[in-house]
């Protein structure tokens, strides 16, 4: 079942985004060779307890597995998601995928980003421009009247025009009092398929994008998921909530709510 959420929770929702995407732009800020996804996990870890929150994915236990031992999911280069945090400096020319979660009055906020180190390869460059393309076409066909499967195809002919891998083995979800809710997005599809989509829905849009194959492998510590070919990956995430009105991003700093709101102003002056 989808939980549609009321006018307080997705006050809750508003909070829990704003939070967690405030994490999310230290932590970018942070990130240059030398530092290690250690040191960016504790910075995230105090944020968020600092401000009353709980970092969601400290002991996140799906069925069959081992607590997750991290408040951040931190994955270098091949690695697509669910990388363990280590000491070893990141270097000039890695991507760092960093995805986080908070839980704060009950309601959880997601998002992810990946992240040049130094200075990166054209071919990088393009991957993660592309990648979170393909979250903002998935956020844009979140609206009342389409479906889940829409989501999927607009992210899937976009990576699919780079001759992109898009990674099946994880989709983006549900998100409300859980972290992963109801329904499953993947990010593949055909149009017109799958759920409705209904005003209330609050949803994970988390696109995975491989620049050679799709497909992964796990790695002995039981979560880090890597490409089977060695190459990279790229992951960009929000959560969003489904207005009558169309899609609203939860997961945008105070500052970037506010940009955002200045370019409608200027659109509509203009
Ligand atoms: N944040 C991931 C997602 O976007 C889930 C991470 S689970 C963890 O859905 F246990 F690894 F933290
Ligand atoms: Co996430
Ligand atoms: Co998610």
């Amino acid at each position: 079942m989808i939980i549609a959420k009321s006018r307080k929770d997705l006050d809750r929702m508003r909070e829990v985004g704003e939070l967690i995407a405030e994490v999310r732009e230290t932590l970018r800020s942070m990130i240059e060779p030398g530092i290690s996804t250690l040191e960016l996990n504790e910075v995230a870890e105090k944020m968020i307890r600092k401000r009353g929150a709980i970092p969601t994915f400290v002991g996140y236990k799906p069925y069959g597995m081992t607590p997750f031992p991290f408040a951040i999911c931190a994955s270098v280069n091949e690695q697509v998601v669910h990388g363990f945090s280590n000491k070893t400096p990141l270097k000039n020319g890695d991507i760092v995928s960093l995805d986080m979660a908070a839980t704060y009055n009950g309601f959880v906020g997601d998002t992810a980003f990946t992240a040049p180190v130094g200075e990166i390869s054209d071919d990088l460059k393009q991957l993660l421009k592309v990648t979170e393309e393909c979250l903002l076409l998935g956020i844009e066909q979140s609206r009342v009247g389409n479906k889940v499967g829409d989501i999927g195809y607009a992210v899937q002919t976009h990576a699919e025009k780079y001759g992109y891998g898009i990674v099946r083995d994880y989709t983006g979800h549900g998100i409300g009092r859980n972290m992963h809710e109801a329904p499953q997005i993947a990010n593949y599809g055909r149009p017109g398929t799958r759920e409705k989509i209904r005003a209330g829905y609050c949803f994970a849009i988390e696109p995975m994008i491989n620049m050679g194959t799709h497909e992964t492998k796990t790695l002995d510590d039981k979560w880090t998921v890597v490409t089977k070919d060695g190459k990279a990956s790229a992951h960009f995430e929000h959560t969003i909530a489904i207005l009558e009105t169309g899609p609203e991003i939860l997961t945008l700093t105070k500052e970037q709510k506010a940009k955002q709101n200045k370019g409608k102003t200027e659109k509509v002056a203009g």
